[in-house]
Order: structure tokens, then sequence, then C-alpha cells
């Protein structure tokens, strides 16, 4: 599913680069673009950042 049209970035291409270490939306922004345009995406971009969050091992 898309989830920024700007860049036409998946939620899987945002999954992958929260895997690979970006915690905030501006950090989803430079890790693979979704985010850094017109900025509507990110309250998405946040949501799947905490739910990968929820998922994560307790450390
Ligand atoms: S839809 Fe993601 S920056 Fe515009």
């Amino acid at each position: 599913m898309y989830v920024c049209l700007c860049v036409g970035a998946t939620n899987q291409t945002v999954c992958d680069a929260v895997a690979r270490g970006a915690s905030t939306s501006k950090e989803v922004a430079e890790a693979c673009g979704a985010g850094g345009d017109c900025g509507r995406c990110r309250r998405t971009l946040r949501a799947i950042i905490a739910a990968s969050r929820d998922f994560e091992p307790a450390q």
C-alpha cells in the first residue's frame, strides 16, 4: 500500500527504513524520501514507527 504518494513509497519501504534505524518521520524522510515533500503522510509514518516500536523485543 502506498503511504507517500509524493515519492511513491509503500508501507514496506517505510518499514524497511524503520528496521534500518529510522525512529522519527524526519529520519524516515532522510532514509527513503517518504514524508519529505508535502508532509501529508507524516501522521501515517509516525503510526508505522509507533507500531514497529510495539513489536520490538523488550531490552
Ligand atoms: S504524501 Fe508523503 S510527502 Fe507528500
